[in-house]
Parts: structure tokens; sequence; C-alpha cells
């Protein structure tokens, strides 16, 4: 299996009247990501991503078009098994402690009784939860509402981690956890399908990204392809100060480094390029050169803002 979510032609107007004029929150949406890929979400509030989760985990019905997750349909009950899920804005029975809501789930997932406890204990540790466990989930904060329910979502060793705003209500801590949880995930093979606002998150976590506006997919594809070269950077190792001051004035940013060494940027220039590649050969082992690209933030604004103007 080459993808791990197929969509085609995915389409959902909700509360179709035959007096109302039909704007779908969703409008043909086709995607395929590939297998072990993480994928962010990205899109205005209202462009139609926690739709389109809802409908990959079978919670509404298409209007139109056709979902395939680990190549089965979205209502396939054993594929729900292989699937871990954060919805948004979560709520857990709020009389339950943590380690009994937990157990519940495991029970659900078809972890075997013999493991479960230690599953349990294992997931609560990562999302560092274990002072917590035998706390009511009545008593916890939003963000630790979402801690828990991420550890429910990793709780079956899942294949494929879908994601609806998981970076909400966590502090710079618990946001540096999940984007470490998400990376050890990858690096075991799972893929990941996440929504978020959170650009820069976004941009250090995922390798896949598709942007919505309005229920219409504006552009999808890996991070590196999509974003634009914008011209190239040249690190200087520390102690060349002179090959830095030579190239000062042509740089469009400038930054001294703790360590002694400078990153100079440069924009997309024939001369300029031809000036760094001779300081390059000259000084081959203090300069390295790499591409620059536009950062997701600036790319996510010009997407949206194409969209806009060609409406
Ligand atoms: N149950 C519903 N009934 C009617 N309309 C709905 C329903 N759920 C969502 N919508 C509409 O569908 C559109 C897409 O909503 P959706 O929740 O998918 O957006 P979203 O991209 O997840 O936004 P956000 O970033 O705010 O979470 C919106 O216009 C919303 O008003
Ligand atoms: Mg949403």
């Amino acid at each position: 299996m080459e993808n791990v979510i197929e969509t085609k032609n995915l389409t959902k107007y909700y509360g179709r009247f035959f007096w109302k004029k039909p704007v779908p929150a969703l409008s043909n949406l086709t995607l395929n990501i590939p297998m072990g890929a993480v994928f962010g979400f990205l899109g205005p509030n209202g462009a139609g991503k926690t739709t389109t989760i809802k409908l990959l985990m079978d919670l509404i019905k298409p209007s139109e078009g056709e979902a395939l997750i680990l190549g089965c349909p979205p209502e396939n009950v054993e594929i729900k098994k292989q699937i871990g899920f954060l919805p948004d804005e979560p709520v857990f029975s709020s009389y339950l402690s943590a380690n009994e809501f937990l157990n519940i789930c495991a029970k659900l997932l078809g972890v075997p009784s013999g493991e479960r406890k230690a599953r349990i204990a294992e997931v609560l540790e990562i999302v560092k939860m274990t002072k917590h466990a035998k706390s009511k989930l009545g008593g916890f904060s939003r963000g630790m509402v979402q801690r828990i329910g991420i550890a429910q979502a990793i709780l079956n060793h899942p294949k494929l981690l879908i994601l609806d705003e998981p970076l909400v209500g966590l502090d710079p801590h618990g946001r540096h956890e999940l984007k470490n949880i998400i990376l050890h995930q990858k690096s075991k093979g799972t893929s990941v399908f996440f929504c978020s606002h959170i650009l820069s998150d976004v941009e250090t976590i995922c390798d896949h990204l598709g942007i919505l506006n309005e229920g219409n997919l504006l552009c999808t594809g890996k991070i590196g392809d999509l974003l634009k070269d914008t011209g190239v950077s040249l690190h200087i190792s520390p102690g060349h100060d002179e090959i830095a001051r030579e190239l000062l004035a042509e740089a469009s940013e400038t930054v001294k480094l703790p360590d002694g060494g400078w990153n100079l940027t440069f924009l997309n220039n024939k001369e300029v390029k031809e000036t760094l590649l001779r300081v390059r050969e000259k000084h081959k082992n203090a300069v390295t050169m790499i591409p620059a690209k536009e950062n997701l933030e600036k790319f996510f604004f010009r997407t949206i803002e194409n969209a806009k103007t060609n409406n």
C-alpha cells in the first residue's frame, strides 16, 4: 500500500435544504498522503479541516466522493483499531480517573488484558501525567485533558494518528513534548495527519502539507517542494570575519552566531550568486552554501491571498 489516506472528490454539505443555496463545507477534496508521512492540514477557521477529519473517522458521511484509510473505507471496524484519534475539544467523562478512562479505551481498542496496565503506565509517562493517574478527569485543566487525549490516541500503537488541533491548550513544554511524541511515532513508521493553526510548529514537525480554504484544497505536497526558494544562505565558520565583512553589504539578512560564525542570507540574484560561488571556491573549508526557503507562514498567507484575488 502506497498511500495511508486517499480521498477522491470528497464533498460534504451540511443540512442541504431546497430553499437554501447549497454551499459545501468541503468541496471535491482529492488527496493522496503517502505512507509514513506527517501531514499538516492547514486553513483558516471554517475551512473544512474538522469536517475532513470527521469524514475520515466515519463520524459523518460524505455527500459525494470517497475516502480510503489504510486501503479500506472509513466504516471498516478493523481499520479503526489501527488508528489513534484525538478529536477537537475532547470531552471525557469527568467522574473517571485517568487510569480508569485509559483502561476503558484500552479495552475498546482490544489491547490484551495482560498488557493493559503496563501500556497505560507507559503512555501516561510519555505525556508526563503519571502523577495524575488516579485523579479524576473532571479536575483537569484544558492542557491536562489534551495530554490524556494524546495518551489514548497512542495507546494501541496506531499505524495512523489523526489529530485535530493537538497543540491547543498545551503550555510551551507540552507543545515541545507533543512535537517529540509525533516525531517519535514517525520514527516508528506511524503516519500522522493533523490540523493546526500554529504554523511554526507545523513547519518543524511535518514533511507534507495541504492548505484548505472555504472547503477547497489550494495546494498539497512535500513542504520542501512547496516553499519557494528565496535565495541562498551562507554559513561562515568562526574565525573568518574577513569573509563576512566582504559580503555584508550584499546580504539581505546577517546574523552573527554565538560561536563567532556568521549566517548571511542573499536574495536570488545572478551576480550575487556568482560572487558567492567564487567565495565558496576560495574558502572551501570555511563556507557552506544552502538554498534559502520562504517560511511556512509567508507561504500560507501568500496562498490564501492568491485564492482571494482569484475568486
Ligand atoms: N454540524 C454542522 N452543521 C452545519 N454546518 C457545519 C457543521 N459543522 C461544521 N459546519 C460548517 O462547515 C464549515 C467547515 O467547518 P469545520 O469545522 O470543518 O472547519 P475547520 O477548518 O475545522 O475550522 P476551525 O479551524 O475553526 O476548527 C464551516 O462553515 C462550519 O460552519
Ligand atoms: Mg476544526
